[in-house]
């Protein structure tokens, strides 16, 4: 009698590829929404408000963070970008700087550290390149991290997520000219073309805005002032101050500096 096995084994992987798609799909789903936990899965340990602040830049399409120096802007960003870049496949996100430095230093040193430091970060990723003239990581996903100066010469990127770092020092005018125009087209994951999803819904494309504070004569607080007002229809602004070193700075650098620096909290 002629034996079935070989087509046993074939079933029985087939099923456990199913069973592993069908875990995987839940498991994406419950991260997506989570992405607080979605760091700890990756080995990540974040604080209390660090966790409410990844959660809350997710749960709107637009958002504006205005923290003291050193409070871990840089880190978060990163982070965040990776998450979403492991979590979205092919999605393209943009993190611009005011200077090509400041944008350089974005992969350099925080992607970098994230690669290097964390396993499971570093084996979705495919390639870190810090060439100044295009910063840029790729995912093995096919999604994409850019490291953009804000200018004019700055044009023709595309993005689905965008994150402007230290958007207070950046010129308004580049930011609504050219940054904004990077997100023209949402992102496509390839089950859109399925005549099923014609009407899915797209994603937005996001925007946060992340800064140290700065004068109120300046843009920026024009900004969070906007911000603020329709903080309770759509948007969210948190305001955190490092209470716990406050003083000591105060004494090292001085009272302006200090309110420029630290003294997130207005009237
Ligand atoms: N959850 C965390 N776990 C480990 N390190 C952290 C965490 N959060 C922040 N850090 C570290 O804190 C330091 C300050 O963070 P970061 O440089 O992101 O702050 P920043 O607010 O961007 O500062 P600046 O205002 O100077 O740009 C960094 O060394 C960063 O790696
Ligand atoms: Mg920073």
């Amino acid at each position: 009698m002629k034996s079935n096995k070989g087509s046993d084994n074939i079933k029985k992987i087939k099923n456990k590829k199913a069973n592993f798609d069908d875990q995987m799909d839940l498991w994406v789903g419950y991260w997506r929404c989570n992405l607080h936990r979605f760091a700890k899965d990756l080995g990540v340990s974040l604080k209390l408000f660090q966790k409410i602040l990844i959660f809350m830049m997710d749960a709107f399409p637009m958002f504006t963070y205005v923290a003291s120096r050193g409070t871990g802007k840089s880190f978060l960003i990163a982070l965040y970008a990776i998450m979403k870049c492991i979590l979205h496949p092919n999605l393209l996100v943009v993190i611009s700087s005011a200077t090509k430095g400041q944008a350089i230093m974005m992969i350099k040193q925080y992607v970098q550290f994230f690669n290097d430091e964390y396993p499971l970060i570093g084996n979705e990723i495919s390639a870190i390149r810090t060439n100044p003239q295009a910063p840029e990581v790729t995912f093995k996903n096919g999604s994409k991290i850019e490291a953009v100066t804000a200018s004019d010469n700055a044009r023709g990127h595309r993005t689905h997520l965008l994150i402007l770092e230290e958007y207070a020092i950046m010129k308004k005018s580049i930011i609504d000219s050219v940054l904004t125009k990077f997100g023209t087209t949402p992102r496509q994951p390839p089950f859109l073309s399925l005549p099923e999803y014609s009407d899915y819904p797209t994603e937005p494309i996001r925007e946060i805005y992340i800064s140290s504070a700065r004068y109120k004569s300046e843009w920026g607080w024009t900004h969070v002032k906007g911000y603020f007002k329709s903080m309770i229809k759509k948007y969210l602004y948190p305001k955190v101050i490092y209470q716990n070193y406050i003083l000591g700075y105060f004494q090292a650098i001085g009272a302006c500096h200090f309110i420029l620096n630290y003294l997130t909290k207005r009237k």
